[in-house]
């Protein structure tokens, strides 16, 4: 690590996928530890969850760790992948970081889907069943694959024990693997940076070599250091919400989740936790079923493409015009607003008005993405980052 030499102008942005790093260690070292008390069958697994929070010795403390660690590693995902897309990070040649990112972010989003399904509360039920279910969409084999993934025609033991499987072993497994191959691409050509600037191609040489990029630093202790910091006030923020508001007002922990799972009563509102609302959004407001399933996996399968979409000779949003900064600003906008629909009963129709309105900028962005870039007025790039001695 003191010979890995990264750009120096790295800033705050950088920190999460360091970030993202520290809570999978998290998720690993608390789920090994849920999984020594939990009971992974129908009529077993709610009350070991029970006994998990309030017998077991500081096993409230695993367990909220667990579940707060789970949403805090999407608001880490996703704060990483929007600097990716403001400094342009996909581009040449970093292509393959962004794809393997994409995949990463797929297998977490199974992840924490089965993760949630555990405790067997009405809400693992009932989203299990609505999220399943979707697949029944499909033309001639939905209805066996519905089956076939569930084992049984409802959620039930068949379906809990091999998500537990999945969830404790084969997907942590794969997702780890996954950010092996993630660093190792990025490390092949190394770290894009604020300006979006490549080191590699600057003069050379720097206090510590003579053949090293003159704008990069060893990783170690720069990194390791700014990376120690950037862990411990996310260590602060992540240890109040254990403490003091570990169910975050429902968002993170739903509170119909706290009643065991019940086939004969549906709750009121059925929706998912907040990190899949934004496409749960975009299912609902389309009236039709396999059409709405087809735009929210649309939704994701198009970011896979971004790094072929974006045309434009600048990396850095720093050095593009307006359209860029619109297009970024709308597209975040357009995300969150979606995540509120989501969050919500989906019963107000000039929501679902407002929810596809949302839907077409979403896409839109992403759709047109190779028109703007083009015709944004790009200003030039420095030579060198604008982080000087
Ligand atoms: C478990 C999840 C993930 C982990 C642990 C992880 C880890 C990392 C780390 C440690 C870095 C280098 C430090 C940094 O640039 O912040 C990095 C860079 C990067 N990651 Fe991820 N990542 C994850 C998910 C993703 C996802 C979902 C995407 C996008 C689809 C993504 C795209 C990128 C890109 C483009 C870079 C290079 C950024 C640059 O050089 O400017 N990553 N990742």
């Amino acid at each position: 690590m003191t010979e890995y030499f990264a750009p120096k102008n790295f800033n705050l942005w950088y920190f999460f996928g360091s970030l993202a790093m520290l809570v999978l260690v998290n998720q690993i070292l608390t789920g090994i530890f849920l999984t020594m008390h939990y009971k992974p069958s129908a009529a077993e697994a709610f009350s070991s969850v029970e006994y998990i929070m309030r017998d077991v010795d500081w096993g409230w403390l695993i367990r909220y760790m667990h579940s707060t660690g789970a949403s805090l590693f999407f608001i880490v995902v996703y704060l990483h992948m929007f600097r990716g897309l403001m400094y342009g990070s996909y581009q040449k040649p970093r292509e393959l970081v962004w794809l393997i990112g994409m995949v990463i972010y797929l297998v977490l989003m199974a992840e924490a889907f089965m993760g949630y399904v555990l405790p067997w509360g009405q809400m693992s039920f009932w989203g299990a069943k609505v999220i399943i279910s979707l697949f029944g969409a499909l033309p001639v084999i939905g209805g066996s694959l519905v089956e076939w993934i569930m084992g049984d025609y409802l959620p039930g033991d068949a379906t809990l024990n091999r998500f537990f499987a999945l969830h404790v072993i084969a997907l942590p497994l794969v997702l780890l693997l996954l950010v092996v191959l993630h660093l190792g691409a990025l490390h092949e050509v190394g770290s894009n940076n604020p300006d979006g600037v490549e080191i590699k191609k600057g003069p050379k040489g720097n206090r510590w070599s003579p053949t090293a990029p003159k704008d990069g630093i060893p990783f170690h202790p720069y990194y390791t250091v700014k990376d120690l910091f950037g862990a411990s006030f996310f260590l602060m923020i992540g240890a109040f919400i254990v403490f003091f508001a570990p169910a975050f007002g429902g968002w993170f922990l739903e509170h119909d989740n706290f009643v065991e799972a019940n086939r004969l009563v549906t709750p009121e509102h059925i929706k998912p936790v907040w990190y899949y609302t934004p496409f749960y959004a975009m299912l609902r407001v389309v009236p039709d079923k396999l059409g709405g399933v087809m735009v929210m996996f649309g939704a994701i399968a198009i970011l896979f493409l971004v790094p072929w979409l974006d045309r434009s000779p600048v990396r850095s949003v720093k050095y593009r015009g307006w359209m860029t900064k619109v297009a970024l600003a709308v597209l975040a906008i357009a995300f969150v607003w979606l995540g509120k629909i989501g969050a919500g009963p989906g019963t107000d129709p000039v929501e679902t008005i407002i929810g596809r309105v949302l839907t077409v900028l979403y896409f839109l962005f992403f759709l047109t993405m190779p028109i703007w870039t083009k015709l944004d007025k790009t200003k030039p790039v420095p030579e060198r980052v604008t982080m000087h001695d």
